[in-house]
């Protein structure tokens, strides 16, 4: 048998560089190495094609020689049997194999011969290895993993090491895993960005630093730019910490293991707790164990296998629930089509029993409890609570959590609605902060970090820092525009040490399984703070940084504030607390029931300031009916997202590229439609890079610009410009995309429509929507030509752009520029405190010199942020734009009275000294 060290590892004069993009072209390239090839043994094959087919089998070959190094499955023993023969010209047993291959890349699976052989052993059994993934009579199927051994010992041994690991394989076992041998620490991390299959890491003592391949320029950069200021010293054990510092940064998820030489018992407690196991380089059995064990825990679902247990007992319902076990539908004709549609197994599962294996959510003991401490681990927060009512209630919950009456909160005024009517049961003072507008697009960005330092700064000068409690921003933004939570939360934390900070990361779930979008999640962000602000050099900045900044401003002297906003600030080490919370739709953008949501909670004072409050507020949202199935549907989806999230991720970010391509290389595409970039989006002021779409001039650049950038756009939302084709974003979505090809999407401004890829968009989808863009744009052509038109205009040019927020009235204000929203919200119950009056009636009032304050909430739908609160002053501005407004739903506004604002007998009743 061939070993790995034939052909391909040996490729120091490899002709084509590996591409960062492997994953994507490796598919591909196999996928048509498989088509050319059945074209070359085809019956009716014309002999002038055939040569053409054949130097393309050639090019597709070598292309996949740069790229499967860094694969275990198929394996290179069996690349390169496929190599031979197509060079010894038995093109049909070629394409057998690479059939075969194909087969278990789309199954992401393995046969499992019952005596042991796996299918890499092809050699002698090939035609029922080649139906074997569906037909085995005995053999298993059985999903597969990869496993990343980084090892440059002499191939042999390596081999054999292999080979003694594999033999402990069952026919029992769970999983199948393979190996993937590289001998340097940049073939290692190649290998863990391009492949995403890889579940585990054994790192040994034996390694280069540099790969002996040629990589492509932009993996290359990427990997130099995270390998920056390690593996300095000339210690072997520094070297591994770092390397595993690295592995853990990038891809926390999977485990890495040590195995080392002689001199293991030596070195175990230089290392300790930073890799998963030490081996001995002949403990196999436990190698193997553990690889295996931990798999399964990754595996394991503890809420979702109690449910399925629960579901086959047998048992009598003497409890609530009459459609438990389908009891009340089964047998009635007229509900038994609840079970044709949704099958027994729903209802089977269906049950308000909290013994049996289940649990509580609002007590949580044993398997929700197991579940929120796995998915604690995923998303890296120290704790994490599954919740059944959407982000939503999550927002609630922590809201009422943290917050109390006369409490100060900092929040976006466009974040989701759920966050002010949480403050107004909160009772908190509520200090709106101004997302930078896009006019032009007709929507907003985010919420600068100058504006955010500024309130803060605002209410130091005034003697409000003291209550300033919390601050909520909303990462990312519905339009994709992402923050750098880390220096947010840095700055922040320099001016106001114990602030807590509430990222509603809604859209946002999926980040955290990919090494470039998790460095800007709240969790990721408040674990490499805390490691970070222990350090001795980070000791030494603070210093620095402390000694070159002036006195804090005054109302009477400003000015020094104005170097505490310019300056970079680094938090107090002494006085830091980490209080950050996120709260994230699962639903949205990994797999769970609609209302998945979960609460991370990374608060070092937790035990001490926030257990209680925490449970109460918990409590006051939470369902006592809580639904199994989303609870089972969370707990599946942090399996899969730990299992399968980095290929899932970076395959979504992959489609929304191409559409992004189709775009600009299609002409008639192009004429009509143009996806906004980042150079669109984010202003320069909030960049230090300047590639207008980091992620399409590859790795390096994307990771560069995610490292530094203020903001950031999220590669996997597009922004549709529609203004070209004349047509609004509603009518765009409704009666183009809706009516016309039954293309849904949510958010649409006047001149965009966001399209929005996720992890279970595939390819024929994206190829459906150009598709559509297409015809749509070729209509919208031979209507110009018709109506003899040639120019596109923009629909609502001229438009009035939304108002910043005014002021609270002087009855609610709070100071600093906030407010008590609840004050005013709870003053509409005393009857008659609001009257309806139209515009025109307020716009006589303002210019008479009169003032108007509102007593609801009036969104306009979209773009979905309140133009007034409770409490706020009514401006022309806002009504100019009001007037203007031509979006279907406008909450809180009633277009045949008007608006509902206070009267001034029931302002003059909150007049300090008037009979309450
Ligand atoms: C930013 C943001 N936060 C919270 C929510 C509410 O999430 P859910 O639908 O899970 O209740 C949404 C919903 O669109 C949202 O966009």
């Amino acid at each position: 048998m061939a070993t790995v060290s034939d052909g391909l590892t040996k490729g120091k004069s490899q002709a084509i560089a590996t591409p960062e993009s492997a994953w994507r072209k490796r598919k591909d390239a196999w996928e048509h190495l498989g088509y050319v090839l059945s074209e070359i043994t085809s019956e009716f094959k014309d002999e002038m094609r055939c040569e053409e087919y054949k130097t393309e089998a050639g090019r597709l070959l070598a292309q996949l020689s740069s790229i499967e190094p860094y694969w275990a499955n198929p394996g290179l023993h069996f690349f390169n049997e496929v190599d031979r023969l197509m060079t010894e010209g038995h093109f049909d047993d070629a394409m057998r194999l690479v059939h075969r291959a194909n087969q278990s890349f789309r199954t992401q699976t393995q046969y499992f011969e019952p005596e042991g052989r796996d299918n890499s052993d092809y050699g002698s059994h090939e035609s029922t290895l080649v139906e074997g993934v569906s037909s085995g009579p005995n053999g298993l199927i059985i999903p597969q993993v990869e496993i990343l051994l980084v090892d440059n010992g002499p191939t042999e041994e390596i081999e054999r090491f292999k080979e003694e690991i594999l033999e402990q394989r069952q026919r029992t076992d769970p999983f199948h895993y393979n190996f993937v041998a590289v001998p340097s620490i940049e073939d290692a991390l190649a290998a863990i960005v391009i492949n995403p299959g890889i579940q585990s890491v054994v790192l040994s003592a034996r390694y280069d630093l540099k790969t002996r391949r040629r990589l492509s320029g932009g993996l290359q950069a990427f990997i130099d730019g995270r390998i920056k200021g390690y593996f300095g010293h000339s210690q072997q054990i520094q070297g591994l910490l770092d390397m595993e510092h690295i592995l853990s940064d990038m891809r926390p998820e999977i485990p890495v293991y040590l195995i080392a030489g002689v001199a293991l018992e030596s070195i175990a407690h230089e290392i300790t707790g930073r890799f998963r196991r030490i081996f001995s380089r002949n403990d196999r059995m436990d190698l193997h164990l553990s690889i295996l064990a931990e798999i399964t825990d990754r595996y394991h679902t503890p809420f979702f296998n109690a449910l399925q247990k629960y579901a086959k007992r047998p048992g009598g319902v003497f409890h609530a629930m009459p459609i438990s076990r389908a009891g009340s539908v089964q047998n009635s004709p007229w509900a038994r089509d609840l079970v044709d549609f949704y099958g027994k197994n729903l209802l089977l599962a269906e049950t308000s029993a909290t013994s049996g294996g289940l649990d509580s959510l609002l007590d949580p003991k044993s398997s929700i409890k197991k579940a929120h401490e796995l998915a604690a681990r995923a998303f890296q927060s120290h704790r994490t609570y599954f919740v059944t009512n959407g982000t939503s209630t999550a927002n609630k919950i922590v809201h009422q959590s943290i917050l109390a009456p006369g409490d100060i909160v900092l929040v976006d005024r466009n974040c989701h609605k759920s966050h002010h009517y949480s403050l107004v049961l909160a009772g908190a003072n509520v200090s709106y902060l101004e997302a930078y507008p896009l006019n032009e697009h007709a929507m907003y960005g985010a919420v600068s970090l100058e504006e955010i330092k500024g309130r803060l700064l605002q209410l130091r000068r005034e003697g409000l820092l003291h209550k300033v409690k919390m601050i909520t921003l909303t990462n990312c933004t519905f339009d994709g525009i992402i923050y750098d939570p880390r220096r947010v939360m840095e700055e922040c934390l320099t001016i106001k040490p114990d602030l807590v900070f509430l990222w509603d990361e809604a859209w946002f779930a999926f980040a955290g399984f990919h090494p470039i979008y998790r460095q800007r999640t709240g969790m990721t962000a408040a674990a490499k703070m805390e490691e970070e602000l222990g350090t001795e050099e980070y000791v030494q900045r603070y210093q620095q940084l402390k000694a070159s900044l002036p006195a804090p401003g005054t109302l009477e002297n400003p000015e020094n504030d104005e170097v505490w906003l310019r300056t970079r600030l680094f938090p107090d080490p002494g006085t830091t607390r980490l209080r950050v919370y996120s709260t994230q739709s699962t639903h949205k953008t990994l797999t769970s029931l609609r209302q998945g949501s979960m609460i991370h909670v990374f608060d070092q004072d937790y035990a001490l300031r926030n257990a209680n409050a925490f449970r109460e507020a918990y409590m006051t949202h939470t369902s006592t009916s809580p639904n199994y199935q989303i609870l089972a549907s969370l707990d599946i989806g942090r399996r899969q997202a730990e299992l399968e999230g980095y290929a899932l991720v970076q395959r979504q970010v992959d489609l929304a590229q191409s559409i992004a391509r189709a775009m600009t290389r299609n002409k008639l595409l192009n004429k009509y439609f143009r996806i906004l970039d980042t150079g669109d989006l984010i202003p320069q002021e909030f960049r230090t890079t300047t590639s207008g779409n980091p992620v399409r001039d590859g790795l390096a650049v994307w990771d560069e610009s995610w490292r530094q950038d203020e903001l950031v756009l999220d590669p996997s939302r597009l922004t549709l410009d529609i203004s070209r084709t004349g047509v609004d974003g509603d009518t765009f979505k409704h009666t183009y995309l809706m009516d016309g090809h039954s293309i849904q999407v949510n958010k649409t401004s006047r001149t965009s429509v966001l399209l929005m890829t996720n992890i279970g968009t595939n390819r024929s989808a994206v190829a459906h929507l150009i598709e559509v863009l297409v015809k749509i744009a070729e209509e919208l052509e031979r209507k110009r030509r018709i109506e003899g038109s040639c120019v596109v205009r923009a629909p609502g040019a001229g438009r009035i752009p939304l108002p910043d927020f005014s002021y609270f009235a002087e009855e609610f204000a709070t100071g600093g520029g906030s407010g008590d929203m609840r004050k005013a919200y709870y003053l509409t119950y005393q009857d008659p405190a609001s009257e309806f009056l139209t515009s025109s009636q307020i716009r006589e009032r303002i210019i008479g010199g009169g003032r108007v304050v509102s007593a609801v909430f009036v969104t306009p739908y979209p773009p979905g942020f309140p133009v007034l609160v409770p409490g706020q002053v009514v401006t022309l501005d806002i009504l100019n734009y009001m007037d203007v407004l031509d979006t279907r739903e406008i909450h809180g506004y009633h277009e045949d009275k008007g608006y509902q604002v206070f009267t001034n007998t029931a302002l003059k009743s909150l007049a300090p000294g008037a009979a309450g």
